[in-house]
C-alpha cells in the first residue's frame, strides 16, 4: 500500500490507510534487521541534517538507512553550516538534494519543515521542528503502543509533562485521532497545557480528554506518555527551574498496575530509574522501535519517489 504523501512534515498529513501500512513495513523491518539487514536501498543516500541537538532520532535514522544498505551524509550544529553565514532553509535544502536521495532535518524553528519540503525535490522528512511537529517520533510512539498493548483503538493515554512545548505530545495526538475511542488524560501545571491547536482537533473529532495539575488523576489508563519539561524553550529560566521536576514517576505509581510507560527521551528525571526494571517500562524498547519505523518510512518514502 503506498502512501499518500511525498513528504512527512507533520502527523496531520496522514490517514488511517498510511498509519496501517507504516505499523505493516516497520513490523517486516524487524524481521529485516534480525536476518542481518538488507540492500534494498543500495545505492541511495539520506541526508541527515541536524541543527538542534538530537541523539535519538539522528542515530536511529542513521542506523535504519545503513540496515537497509543505503548510506549517509551529515550535517549538524547551526554553527558549522552556511545557514549560520545567513543560507536560508530552502537553498540548503536545494543543494544537500544534489547530493542525496531523502532527506531528514531537525531545525529549532516551527515551520521550518514546511518551507524545506515545499521546495525539496526529493523526499523529506521533519526530525523536528522546534515546538512544532515530531512525527516520526510519534509513529514510532503508536508503532509501540500497538505491540505493548496489542491494540490502538480503544486506548486511554495519559500526557504528562510539559504538553506546551513537548512536540511529540502534539504529533501523537493527531496521530491517535485517527483510532476509534482514544481518551486522554492531560497532567501538566497549568503553564504548561496542552495548546489549543490541539485541544481544539480533540474537540473537533469529539474525542475525550481531561485536563489535570495532579499525577495520581492519570493512573487508571493504558498508557502514560512522560515528557521532559522542554528547557531550550524557555526565555524565563526562572520559570523552567520552577516547572522541570512538578511530576517525578516513580515504580510505587506503576507497579501494581497494567500501565505502559512511555518516554521519548531524554529523561532529566521525570522518570525515576526504580522504574526501569519493572516489565511496564517500554522507553527502552520504543527506542528500537523508532529504527524499524524509519526504515519503514525511509523505504515507502523512496519507493514512491
Ligand atoms: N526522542 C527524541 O527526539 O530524542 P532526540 O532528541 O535524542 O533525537
Amino acid at each position: 500500500m503506498p502512501l499518500s504523501i511525498q513528504h512527512l512534515t507533520s502527523t496531520k498529513q496522514l490517514t488511517r490507510a498510511d498509519t496501517d501500512a507504516i505499523l505493516k513495513e516497520s513490523a517486516k523491518m524487524e524481521a529485516v534487521v534480525a536476518k542481518g539487514g538488507s540492500d534494498l536501498l543500495k545505492g541511495k543516500i539520506l541526508a541527515s541534517l541536524f541543527y538542534e541537538p538530537s541523539t535519538r532520532t539522528r542515530l536511529s535514522f542513521e542506523a535504519a538507512m545503513l540496515r537497509l544498505g543505503g548510506d549517509v551524509i551529515t550535517a549538524d550544529g547551526l554553527q558549522f553550516s552556511s545557514l549560520y553565514k545567513g543560507e536560508t532553509i530552502e537553498d540548503t535544502i536545494m543543494v544537500a538534494a544534489q547530493y542525496a536521495d531523502i532527506i531528514c532535518m531537525r531545525h529549532p524553528e516551527q515551520g521550518s519543515a514546511d518551507q524545506a519540503a515545499a521546495i525539496s525535490p526529493v523526499p523529506f522528512i521533519n526530525a523536528g521542528d522546534g515546538p512544532g511537529q515530531h512525527p516520526t517520533q510519534a509513529l514510532l510512539d503508536l508503532y509501540t503502543i500497538s505491540k505493548e498493548r496489542k491494540k490502538v483503538d480503544g486506548i486511554h493515554i495519559t500526557m504528562v509533562g510539559d504538553l506546551l512545548y513537548g512536540r511529540t505530545v502534539h504529533s501523537l495526538s493527531f496521530l491517535l485521532g485517527l483510532y476509534k475511542d482514544v481518551k486522554f488524560t492531560l497532567v501538566s501545571p497549568k503553564e504548561l497545557k496542552m495548546p489549543e491547536k490541539v485541544t481544539s482537533f480533540y474537540k473537533e473529532r469529539s474525542i475525550e480528554f481531561t485536563e489535570t495539575e495532579n499525577l495520581e488523576d492519570g493512573l487508571d489508563a493504558d498508557v502514560i506518555y512522560m515528557t521532559r519539561v522542554q528547557k531550550e524553550r524557555f526565555e524565563n529560566k526562572d520559570d523552567y527551574e520552577r516547572l522541570k521536576l512538578k511530576y517525578i514517576l516513580e515504580a510505587k505509581h506503576v507497579k501494581d498496575r497494567d500501565i505502559t510507560v512511555l518516554h521519548p527521551l531524554p529523561r532529566v528525571g521525570e522518570i525515576s530509574t526504580d522504574v526501569d526494571a519493572l516489565p511496564n517500562a517500554a522507553y527502552f524498547r520504543q527506542v528500537q522501535n523508532g529504527v524499524f519505523v524509519r526504515m519503514a518510512l525511509l523505504a515507502m518514502l523512496l519507493q514512491k519517489s
